[in-house]
């Protein structure tokens, strides 16, 4: 159940949404710079939880060969640095809307993954991706248009056969995931809801056709 500080926080950026969506990506790129004022805000590289999310995160896609990936919303870059340790033969790359966040990334990677700035449902990271992440962010977009264009942004970031994996709060992942789930370019592979120690989050994959992309 959402608390209410979830609902607040959900209508504020609900109501920013409704600004086209070139003037929302420069909202969210002045609130996400001020919220990374200090270094690791939402305790990404201690927080247990996090750990056990991004551990769950990995399990569900597994072993495979990937040559490009992609982790959309990537903060200060901990998944994305796991990803890379997973998946050591692919190229990785962290886009995030925050300067900041993608500056301390980029100190920490130390040429592990390459991070640049964007805002995702404006602008492209450049090319496609066999592995494409977007955990924790969905909720950022607002209004029910809004989201099924950053859906659909997602999904052009994948190579044909390309497997795009999201992940956030359950249930709310069920409205958030849902543009995935109905779009037929995309074959839903797997979910899985983790109890999260009583935060649970579900963990969605999704396959590009062939011909689609
Ligand atoms: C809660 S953090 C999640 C970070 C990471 N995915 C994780 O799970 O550890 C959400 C991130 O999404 C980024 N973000 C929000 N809207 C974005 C947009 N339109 N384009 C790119 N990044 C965005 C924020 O700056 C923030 O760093």
């Amino acid at each position: 159940m959402r608390t209410l500080p979830d609902r607040l926080h959900r209508t504020f950026f609900r109501t920013m949404s409704l600004l086209p969506a070139r003037g929302q990506g420069r909202f969210l790129q002045r609130y996400f710079d001020w919220f990374h004022r200090n270094p690791d805000p939402w305790r990404h590289a201690v927080d247990p939880y996090e750990a056990a999310k991004y551990d769950a995160t990995l399990r569900h896609v597994g072993a495979g060969e990937f040559r490009r990936i992609l982790d959309v919303g990537c903060s200060e870059g901990t998944f994305t640095l796991r990803a890379a340790a997973a998946y050591p033969g692919a190229d990785v790359v962290g886009v995030d809307v925050s300067d900041r966040a993608v500056e301390r990334a980029t100190a920490r990677a130390e040429g592990r993954a390459a991070f640049v700035a964007l805002d995702f449902l404006n602008q492209d990271p450049g090319g496609r991706f066999d592995l494409v992440f977007c955990a924790e962010t969905l909720y950022y977009v607002g209004r029910e248009e809004r989201l099924r264009l950053a859906c659909g942004r997602l999904r052009s970031f994948l190579a044909p056969r390309g497997t795009l994996v999201v992940t956030h709060p359950w249930p709310e992942a069920r409205r958030l995931h849902g543009f995935l789930d109905r779009d037929p370019a995309l074959s839903k592979v797997g979910e899985r809801v983790e109890s999260g120690n009583g935060r649970p989050f579900a963990v969605s994959s999704y396959r590009l056709g062939e011909a689609a992309g």
